[in-house]
């Protein structure tokens, strides 16, 4: 197996390859370097077989949405990512073949929903969930330090002491650490309980990553900033979240509200379907296309994605043009699809 740290900066891509097949894949390619890693992959012969984000990145934008595109590899996340065009979600336990080299995922929330680690030949790469002598902040996006400590322990903790630790971002120039060494040292878990860690991540008082919003949001959606201008973290915050529990009692409510899609229309007839009787209009296109709802204005909408995150932008984006009464589907289709509610797949079955 080739492996290689691609970036030698604070944020860390890797490269792993299958020396016999020269099939490879590349975990958390930064936007930016996208020539470079293009470059390494001529120069060394190899095959793009995946693009693999250990999280949705709030610091840098992606290269894997341009990587697949321009090379074909599959785009793989974990099943909770918010961004449509992926083409493979996974899950804990699932693994992504990269010709004879098998890379093993575990779903390790906390520093986000979707956020995984993946092990392959003794190293494991732990993205923003562990970093060398420290962790992920789980302040935003979907944090939860419950669920880090948990993964750490239950999870990161129980691979073998001498694994080597690789994670998606260094602050402080190491390079690599190992399992053995971060439950002894790292200073955050090292003896200390669930619920001290709860309390010290909860308190650590970080400003938020520059540009965020110019960020986070093109990776959540896979638009670029020119098709949409998109909404303010103060604006998004405002969206009124519905849970599906609340979204299914207000259809069968007298005053039933309008079901707006924002997802893609290869999504909207996908594995999770759609809301019976709701409105498909692309998030990228809503900003020209929130005429069409017009004569509905008085209607509440309930705004409704994959995960809940791009819809959250498109609530935020009707409410600037004049809808007063606009929710969102927190945890959007795959909550919904969790509660086991009606999905409709094809407009046209039957
Ligand atoms: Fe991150």
């Amino acid at each position: 197996m080739l492996f290689r740290e691609l970036n030698r900066g604070k944020c860390k891509s890797y490269l792993v390859a299958c020396e016999e097949t020269r099939m490879a894949a590349l975990v958390d390619p930064v936007k930016e370097r996208l020539e470079r890693y293009l470059a390494i992959l001529a120069y060394e012969g190899l095959r793009l077989a995946a693009v693999i984000d250990t999280h949705t990145h709030a610091d840098h934008r992606t290269a894997s949405f341009d990587l697949r595109e321009l090379v074909g590899a599959t785009a793989v996340m974990h099943r909770r990512a918010p961004a449509p065009h992926i083409d493979r979600h996974v899950e804990d336990g699932d693994t992504i073949p990269v010709g004879k080299v098998e890379i093993r995922v575990l779903h390790t929330p906390g520093h986000t929903p979707d956020s995984i680690s993946l092990y392959c030949g003794g190293r494991v790469l732990t993205g923003d969930t562990l970093m060398i002598r420290g962790t992920g902040r789980s302040d935003f996006a979907g944090g939860d330090p419950g669920a880090q400590y948990d993964a750490i322990q239950e999870k990161l903790f129980r691979l073998p002491d001498e694994t080597l630790v690789f994670p998606a971002h260094d602050y402080r120039g190491n390079t690599s650490s190992t399992i053995g060494e971060e439950k002894r040292s790292n200073p955050r878990l090292a003896g200390r309980s669930r619920e001290a860690y709860i309390d010290l991540m909860n308190n650590l008082g970080l400003p938020l990553p520059d540009k965020i919003q110019e960020v986070l949001q093109p990776n959540e959606t896979a638009l670029e900033d020119d098709r949409l201008r998109f909404p303010s973290l103060a604006e998004l915050s405002k969206v009124r979240q519905r849970t599906a529990q609340d979204v299914r009692a207000e259809l069968e409510s007298s005053s039933s509200p309008l079901v707006l899609d924002v997802r893609e229309p290869e999504e909207f007839n996908g594995e999770l379907g759609h809301i019976p009787g709701s409105v498909l209009i692309p998030l990228k296109d809503l900003p020209t296309r929130a005429g069409e709802l017009e004569p509905q204005k008085e209607r509440p909408i309930i705004v409704v994605c994959r995960a809940g995150v791009r819809s959250t932008t498109g609530a935020a984006i009707l409410t600037g043009l004049g809808f007063e009464n606009v929710a969102n589907l927190k945890g959007g289709m795959l909550d919904w699809n969790d509660q086991k509610l009606a999905v409709e797949r094809s407009r046209d079955d039957g």
